[in-house]
């Protein structure tokens, strides 16, 4: 599992060169050798693309590759090797091709000025609000986004929204009428728009908490009058207990561990089983270190993101609560690119 020195507390905004400044070992004076090191490994794997690009060959097959021999770079680099490949790839000049991809380029422009947004989200969830992109997009640029938006981490990142609202149904099966949900980083809750027991009109409330005003206003939009409750707010006003907001039968964090190191997971799992109600149950969710999409997340992409495998799930849940208080398992997604972790609190 990688990790990185700042906390991501709720209050920085998330960039991939704010995770590289800020790696647990400090700067080395070997500054040229590391960059020649890393250009003879990068620039082969980066021309080959760039050169298959120019001669037109399949997009597919060509981001396949290149995505393929990224990750084994980056598997078989050391942190301070893997920064400095990052680095190059970022100023290389396949970007041309490779910026034409809607996904990619959200990504590493960042229009919310951070990583991992919900509209990056509802990109590869092809949400229809995202429509415009693709139709105003390149011919090579869709051929690429059909590779990016497909990859298993993708298709993960989609099960996880069907997943979500699953266990929201389930757990207002569990508790009957007026079951009261709590969605912590939930971004646009897109979960809301498929999951069957809020249109019928079984959830007394959801709280949907996120840090990103423009995502707190798409929720407003979506589901105005309901039982829908949009707030502005982020996890370092949990840990503060800025909010107050009562015992819930669900909380959930999704999308958010992933920019979280292990000390804060651990105090905001902490603070987060407070909110449950007895019998109450909470979810979250972690890509998992299986994805092979990482190497080209980090350069081209600039998304950064901590993985986790289960025994790292476990170990967050075990530092957190009395396991005499609460049933637990640990559980991955169908591709295993995101594993779960379940706790309930024993009624
Ligand atoms: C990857 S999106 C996940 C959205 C949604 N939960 C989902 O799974 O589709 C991450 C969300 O976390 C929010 N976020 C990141 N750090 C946060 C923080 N410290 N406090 C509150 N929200 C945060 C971002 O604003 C963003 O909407």
């Amino acid at each position: 599992m990688s990790e990185t020195a700042v906390d991501f507390d709720g209050q920085s905004l998330i960039t991939g060169s704010l995770v590289r400044s800020s790696r647990l070992s400090p700067p080395s004076d070997d500054e040229p050798s590391r960059f020649e090191i890393a250009s003879s490994q990068l620039f082969p794997i980066l021309s080959a693309a760039e050169r298959a690009f120019m001669d037109g060959l399949e997009p597919n097959g060509i981001v396949e590759r290149l995505a393929a021999r990224l990750h084994t770079l980056r598997r078989s680099s050391s942190q301070a090797l893997w920064d400095a490949v990052v680095e190059l790839a970022q100023r290389h000049s396949i970007r041309r091709f490779l910026m034409q991809d809607p996904l990619t380029h959200w990504s590493a422009t960042k229009p919310r000025g951070y990583s991992g947004d919900a509209g990056l989200l509802d990109i590869y969830y092809k949400h229809p609000s995202m429509d415009h992109l693709l139709a105003d997009c390149t011919p090579l640029g869709r051929a690429i986004y059909d590779y990016t938006s497909e990859v298993p981490a993708c298709e993960a990142g989609r099960e996880r929204c069907r997943i979500l609202a699953r266990t929201v149904d389930e757990a207002v099966e569990r508790t009957g009428e007026g079951a009261q949900i709590f969605a912590v980083a939930a971004g646009h809750l897109r979960e809301a728009e498929i999951c069957g027991s809020l249109p019928a009109g079984r959830i007394a409330r959801w709280v949907a908490l996120d840090q990103d005003s423009v995502s707190v206003e798409v929720m407003a939009g979506a589901h105005p009058g309901s039982v829908v409750q949009p707030l502005n707010g982020s996890v370092l006003g949990l840990l503060r207990r800025s909010y107050d907001l009562g015992t819930f039968d669900l909380v959930y964090a999704s999308g958010l561990y992933d920019y979280l190191q292990d000390k804060t997971a651990v105090k905001l799992l902490q603070r987060l089983v407070e909110f449950l109600k007895p019998g109450g149950t909470l979810l979250f969710a972690n890509f998992s270190d299986e994805i092979v999409s990482d190497g080209y997340m980090e350069t081209f992409m600039d998304w950064p993101l901590i993985l986790r495998s289960e025994a790292d799930m476990w170990r967050i849940v075990n530092a957190s609560v009395d396991r005499n208080l609460f049933e637990a398992s640990v559980w991955y997604g169908a591709n295993r690119n995101i594993v779960y972790a379940t706790l309930r609190r024993h009624g």
